[in-house]
């Protein structure tokens, strides 16, 4: 696209993608990467426009379709008042809004139960990617006074979390806080966290830059990852999946050198799940 490769083309491209409803949110850095990958291929800045936005639905937009934050954080206010069990009924029908988080549900008894066993209480623990992940820190083995930084590209998923987190209920007895963070050019600072939790992500961060998955594994420093891929499509088919997955995680790890790590597979209907321990 010469003519409006010009200086000022990616500037105009991410801020026609911000002004719409379904963007507003989104990092401005993703915004920008994936914009300059699509101005590089399209005709016109129009073109490339149409074709950021497509690719920001596939690795984000389409998981998180019309969020109502504000219901939601009622929903969770009135149940955290309840007690315990309400709290959990809410949080889970708060989490069926995510797609991907949604998929979790059916196994999230049994999930961090099985692949976290035996590995006792963690004190701090990243989320990268994390969807509506965090509403599960209750399933999770936390130590009182635990950190949980989670982290994904929309803003006000980021106030909305920050918001629950701050609700006398469940969070109470940890520290947990979200950010909006593009973790393709901006990864958190994991040098503290015993756990970091890598979600059925890497394939989406795998569609914007192939080499994604292996720089971030190579750069998260913590002695336990749990990376998981999903089993089944966003249309709900399962065509082939697990061994796909398997044979990707494998190579991705000979390509970081993990090849020495020690690495238990965990599969459930619809996750395939790996700790890596170093
Ligand atoms: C398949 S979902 C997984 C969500 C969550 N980890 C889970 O398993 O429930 C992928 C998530 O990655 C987020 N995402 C995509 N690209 C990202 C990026 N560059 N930085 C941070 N988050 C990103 C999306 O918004 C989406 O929530």
């Amino acid at each position: 696209m010469p003519d409006e490769q010009a200086p000022g083309a990616l500037d105009t491209l991410v801020a026609q993608v911000l002004a719409s409803p379904k963007y507003h949110a989104v990092s401005p850095s993703l915004t920008r990467r994936v914009g300059a990958i699509e101005l590089a291929k399209a005709a016109s800045l129009k073109e490339a426009v149409k074709a950021t936005k497509n690719r920001l639905h596939q690795v984000a937009g389409a998981y998180l379709e019309s969020p109502r934050y504000d219901a939601w954080l009622t929903e969770l206010r009135m149940a955290f008042a309840e007690g315990e069990p309400a709290a959990r009924l809410a949080l889970r029908r708060v989490m069926r809004r995510h797609a991907s988080t949604r998929e979790r549900l059916p196994i999230l008894d049994e999930f961090y139960a099985r692949t976290l066993a035996g590995l006792g209480l963690f004190h701090r623990v990243v989320d990268l990617a994390c969807g509506l992940n965090p509403l599960a820190i209750p399933w999770l083995p936390l130590a009182e006074g635990a950190d949980y930084l989670a982290c994904d590209i929309y803003s006000d998923l980021a106030t909305f979390l920050n918001s629950a987190f701050a609700l006398p209920g469940p969070f109470s007895a940890i520290y947990a806080h979200a950010e909006t963070r593009d973790i393709l050019s901006d990864p958190p600072d994991t040098s503290n966290a015993d756990l970091v939790l890598l979600l059925k992500t890497i394939p989406c961060l795998e569609q914007v830059d192939r080499d994604a998955g292996a720089r971030l594994l190579a750069a998260i420093h913590a002695p336990r990852i749990l990376v998981s891929y999903p089993l089944r499509t966003l249309g709900g088919r399962v065509v082939g999946m697990e061994r796909h997955y398997d044979e990707s995680f494998h190579a991705l790890l000979a390509r970081v050198g993990g090849s020495r790590w020690r690495i238990t597979p965990h599969a459930f209907a619809t996750e395939l799940a790996y700790l890596i321990e170093r």
